[in-house]
């Protein structure tokens, strides 16, 4: 079978998007393109990549493409995502899917009308644990899915403090589109991406802000954010987030579902980003911890799951769909924050 003709723009995120492609026979990536010519030059060495564009846009018109990661700061998604849609290629998009519900529902119906996927990299779930903790809430191990929890915290932990997270014009948010993001996907996939009735969002920015006065940078974005959100089965959600907060732990993620007949919960070992997953069951009278036990089932990465679903034809998950409903999500807590009161979603949309 052919290979599929790969390129990938933005290369901070994206020299993991180019090591995720090459785990798969059927992919090469054939070309990069960033506009910091530095890191253009230090990527494409470092996995030997010889065709190097400035930018994303002369890339496509000068390739012949199949799929193209867009991993660009997050203002550049939505732009980027229509150009290589139009280019007829298939597109890997980061997280989040854009810097607002609006944007992300302009690249959703683009790649619908050119019948061409579109994935968002929700990378945490592609992890052993998530994916055997999916498996046994699909089993119905859980019984009904009714409240859960999802937070991702640090204690200082600022990305590129300064820079573009830290903008609101180029990120669209702080921890709360950058980390929470990744964490409320995973509680939503779990739960089976129930629809948000209404979201009730508080945000803070008490720490970050000194801190960048005191250093004289740009930082106009929340550094902690909480947020709670009902679903129309009856089921809530709540996401925490933080950048910069007064804990014990360098870094906290932890989502926890909590079920009729079992609970579960993902989380963070010892402050790293490798993982743990437990469920919490009671057997014929019993209570009943259970733990994963490594080794555990290898999964793929994200870049080799989507390839493999193009090739085989097969769907993929993290979908477009799914990218906007987070988005949706977001903008909703966003809102209620800047309003001090809950906000409804009817169809998508904030009321
Ligand atoms: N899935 C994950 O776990 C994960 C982790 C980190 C970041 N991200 C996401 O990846 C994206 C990039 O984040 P990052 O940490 O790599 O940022 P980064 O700043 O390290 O890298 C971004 C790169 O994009 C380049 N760039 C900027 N504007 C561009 C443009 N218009 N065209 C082409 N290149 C451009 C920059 O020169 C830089 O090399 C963000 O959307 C972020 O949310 C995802």
């Amino acid at each position: 079978m052919k290979k599929l003709r790969v390129g990938v723009i933005g290369l901070g995120m994206g020299r993991y998007h180019i090591a995720g492609y090459q785990t798969h026979p059927n992919a090469e990536v054939v070309a990069v393109a960033d506009v910091d010519p530095t890191r253009l030059a230090e990527i494409g060495d470092k996995f030997g990549i010889a065709r190097r564009y400035p930018s994303g846009e002369q890339m496509l018109h000068d390739e012949k493409l199949d799929v193209v990661s867009v991993g660009t700061p997050n203002k550049f998604h939505k732009p980027l995502t229509l150009a290589a849609l139009e280019a007829g290629c298939h597109v890997l998009c980061e997280k989040p899917m854009a810097m607002n519900a609006d944007e992300a529902r302009q690249m959703l119906a683009a790649a619908q009308q050119a019948g061409k996927r579109i994935m968002i990299n929700f990378s945490y779930r592609f992890t052993e644990q998530s994916m055997a903790l999916k498996r046994q809430v699909d089993a119905g191990v859980l019984g009904e899915v009714y409240y859960a929890r999802t937070i991702w915290h640090r204690r200082r932990g600022l990305p590129g403090f300064g820079g573009w997270f830290s903008q609101k014009a180029l990120a669209g948010g702080g921890p709360l589109i950058d980390l929470g993001v990744h964490r409320l996907d995973l509680a939503l996939w779990l739960m089976g991406y129930p629809k948000p009735v209404w979201v009730m969002g508080s945000t803070y920015n008490r720490i970050g802000s000194a801190l960048a006065k005191e250093k004289g940078v740009a930082f106009d974005v929340e550094d902690l954010a909480a947020g709670f959100i009902k679903f129309d089965n009856g089921a809530t959600l709540e996401v925490e987030a933080s950048w910069a907060a007064n804990i014990a732990e360098k870094e906290l993620m932890e989502t926890r579902l909590f079920g009729t007949q079992g609970g579960l919960v993902q989380r963070n070992v010892e402050e790293t980003y490798k993982f743990e997953a437990e469920l919490y069951l009671e057997r014929n009278g019993a209570q009943f911890d259970m733990k994963l036990h490594p080794p555990t089932p290898p999964v793929p990465t994200p870049m080799y799951h989507f390839v493999d679903s193009i090739v085989s034809d097969a769907p993929h998950i993290a979908t477009g769909e799914e990218g906007l409903l987070v988005m949706e999500i977001l903008d909703a807590l966003y809102q209620s924050a800047a309003e001090g009161q809950p906000v409804k979603i009817r169809d998508g949309r904030t009321q």
